[in-house]
């Protein structure tokens, strides 16, 4: 029999001694509230609105009905199992001893405050029988409202102790109907909008990709209670994880038609084995509460991204030109130089040299060849990256690289020389993503080898202004030749993955902390608030039709700032130029196009509006954004920014539709965000050459007319997009 140790014992009895511990987290608006019962484990008896008086908080659990008796178990702020839970666990462990039981109860807590708007409280729980422990951790951001929880959980048994389950946050919410709004996709098709009325049992959002986890779903998520919450109205929690692997989101509904949420990476395929006293640290949970609506929530989350998480998110960005849909693989120096000129006739900062311009033996002319065999095309570059730096400098640009260092092509040296290095399984046959190979990043040899390849361009090229960091494929056969050589279990391959990419990131910023890099993943395959604190800004996906993307940056921006949202001009769709421009421009703009090929009035036309991007960028990219006109109820988009002082804003409005007449668009558009006492002036920028605006420009609103009686930006099948700029007249 087990001998139980005298401490435990001890514990045991205080216990039985113990009192109720009540734990308000608090932000400025919001409370989560946790209290302990009388078997002291600790559970959740508030989620929403903040109370004035904190010390009301305990008189809550005393009227809860999931909190009595053994329905205890629903409300758990970390559930256990194999014990006193039956319900899904967030935590789930099989110890030394082969038991697969744990219990955790709660030992102490403190609240940290780590400045005036940041405040961490850690609450140490243990089982009362094995030597585990686990402490969750709540950061909260006052004034942004947003809400950061993680867990550590710690192995003092003698052996291995093998985590099953090790969920990030397990939250429990109480309302009379949950509605959640999820995404689907797939390449070119990202961000597709589902919504749901949760009904009893499980809804599941995860992924089982490895790499580009969130190709087919991403780990974000809005969740409204009691009644779908509108843009202004609603109760709504915008959520999402910040990991860039597998996931899995769990919405249970219970028994008392009461909400569970456990968030975490995907424990499918990914038993991890803390040894003795060695300790794991899950990925944060991000989630911001509004009583107010989706708008309001979207804007707690671009505020706390902006100024603590996205890399630079406070700073600025490059405008750039991009020659992969210009040229694709089939360009030389010449072609290229004579680009670079289009690039600063058009008026952009940077040049961004895209997917080719490598491999020797293999050379990288298609996409089946030559990845990881990072030297310059001699072909193609006889004088290699310095050269191209140097005149891109003279021809008044920045330059910027795209690499995908992740990966490699089976027709390749690096896979010649190093099979090793691939994730494959050794004994089946391979099966491959756009015929490419992850490469094993758990392998610490491969991560110098990744990181070497960003430092080696770099260090040659000390002028590269830009990365475009891309990752094409997912990850089959996940197998590490790497585990398998340590003889560590190739289920912490999905993990160690993860973990070896931020190793390398990590390095990447010691040494280049400022260097902005677009994170891409053919598309928008991978883009999460872990991975975002290594780079300024994502790419939304490969497809630029304008008119998905009004539907898609849409989406993306309930989560993202415009700051981090790349949005280029290409000649991927017919549609004119200026409706293709004046979408990407409520973004982070650039093109993929070949300048020369532009008319006169086309040339004109997009001089003019970087010239309007230039006066309006500090808006986009640092202001508050307003969803104005949804186009998923309506026959046309609106969105609206306003700087912090509300003397300048613009308009964005675009036709998303027009099957059908267009009266319902001649009414009025209510802006949002201006002063209400101040005086403004609209005015149409991004006209066409040779075309005039409808709008008038010569009159007076006040802020308060503006936002409540509106203005027609008169948008038509004449007028399919149109772009107002606000300013106020002092
Ligand atoms: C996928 C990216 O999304 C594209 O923008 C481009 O960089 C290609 N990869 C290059 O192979």
């Amino acid at each position: 029999m087990r001998k139980i140790p005298l401490l435990v014992l001890l514990m045991g009895i205080f216990e039985l001694k113990a009192q109720t511990i009540t734990i308000p987290i608090e932000t400025s608006q919001n409370a989560l509230v946790l209290q302990t019962d009388k078997d002291n484990r600790l559970g959740i008896i508030h989620f929403g609105k903040k109370l004035s008086q904190s010390s009301e908080y305990v008189t809550i659990g005393q009227s809860l009905k999931y909190n009595d008796n053994n329905a205890g178990i629903y409300n758990s702020i970390y559930t256990p199992s194999g014990s006193w839970s039956l319900v899904e666990p967030a935590f789930e462990v099989l110890h030394t001893d082969g038991n697969t039981s744990s219990e955790l109860k709660y030992v102490s807590h403190q609240t940290q405050k780590i400045d005036e708007n940041v405040s961490q409280t850690s609450i140490l729980l243990k089982d009362p029988i094995y030597p585990v422990e686990v402490t969750l951790f709540f950061k909260t951001y006052a004034k942004e409202n947003v809400m950061e929880q993680w867990s550590v959980i710690k192995n003092q048994e003698k052996g291995n102790l093998i985590l099953k389950k090790y969920a990030s946050a397990n939250l429990y919410f109480v309302a009379k109907d949950f509605y959640l709004h999820h995404y689907h996709g797939g390449w070119a098709k990202e961000m597709k909008p589902e919504d749901t009325k949760l009904t009893a049992g499980i809804k599941t959002l995860d992924s089982k990709l490895g790499t580009r986890a969130n190709l087919f779903q991403p780990p974000t998520f809005m969740l409204s209670f009691d009644r779908q919450a509108n843009e202004d109205d609603g109760k709504v929690l915008l959520g999402t994880l910040a990991w860039s692997g597998n996931f899995k989101i769990d919405f249970e509904k219970d028994s008392y038609q009461n909400l569970r949420l456990i968030a975490g990476i995907n424990p499918f395929a990914s038993e991890y084995t803390l040894a003795a006293n060695e300790e794991f640290k899950t990925p944060s949970f991000i989630q911001t509460y509004s009583e107010n609506g989706k708008g309001e929530a979207s804007k707690n989350m671009h505020n706390w991204a902006r100024k603590y998480r996205l890399l630079d998110g406070e700073g600025s960005r490059l405008t750039l030109l991009n020659n992969w849909e210009a040229t694709y693989f089939d360009f030389d120096e010449t072609k290229l130089t004579s680009l670079f000129k289009g690039a600063k006739e058009l008026g952009v900062d940077m040049f961004l040299l895209d997917d080719g311009w490598f491999a020797n033996k293999y050379p990288r002319n298609g996409d089946v060849a030559g990845l990881g065999d990072w030297q310059e095309n001699k072909k193609k570059l006889p004088n290699g990256i310095g050269y191209l730096v140097k005149e891109a400098t003279k021809a008044g640009v920045k330059f910027g690289i795209w690499v995908e260092p992740e990966m490699v092509n089976p027709k390749s040296e690096l896979y010649e020389k190093h099979l090793d290095w691939v994730i494959r399984e050794p004994n089946r046959p391979e099966t491959y993503f756009r015929n490419q190979l992850p490469l094993d990043l758990a392998n610490p040899e491969v991560q110098d080898f990744v990181f070497g390849i960003l430092d080696d361009l770099f260090t040659k090229n000390p002028e590269l202004a830009f990365i475009k960091w891309d990752c094409n494929a997912v990850t089959y056969n996940a197998h590490s030749m790497y585990l398998e050589r340590t003889k560590k279990p190739q289920t912490q391959l999905y993990v160690d993955y993860v973990k070896g990419l931020y190793k390398v990131l990590e390095r990447i910023r010691a040494k280049y902390p400022k260097v902005p890099m677009m994170l891409c993943s053919g598309g928008g395959g991978r883009v999460d608030y872990e991975a975002l604190k290594y780079f300024t800004e994502f790419w939304v996906s490969d497809n630029t039709d304008p008119l998905e993307r009004v539907f898609m940056q849409w989406e993306y921006s309930y989560y993202y700032p415009a700051i981090a949202q790349c949005n280029h001009i290409t000649d991927w769709s017919n549609v004119g130029i200026k409706y293709r421009t004046d979408v990407a421009m409520m973004g982070k703009m650039g093109y993929d196009i070949v300048v020369s090929k532009l008319d006169e009035k086309e040339l004109l036309f997009s001089q003019n509006v970087l010239k309007n991007y230039k006066n309006l960028k500090e808006t986009i990219w640092h202001g508050d954004m307003y969803r104005l006109v949804n186009p998923f109820e309506n026959q046309m988009a609106s969105v609206q920014f306003v700087n912090d002082k509300k003397d300048q804003s613009v308009m964005f409005n675009y036709l998303t539709e027009n099957r059908y007449d267009l009266n319902s668009l001649l009414s009025n558009i209510k802006l949002k965000g201006l002063d209400a006492n101040k005086k403004y002036k609209v005015k149409e920028i991004n006209l066409y050459p040779g075309t005039s605006s409808t709008i008038k420009e010569n009159i007076i609103y006040s802020g308060e007319y503006l936002m409540t009686i509106g203005f027609n930006p008169s948008v038509s099948n004449r007028r399919t997009s149109v772009v107002i700029e606000i300013n106020e007249v002092k």
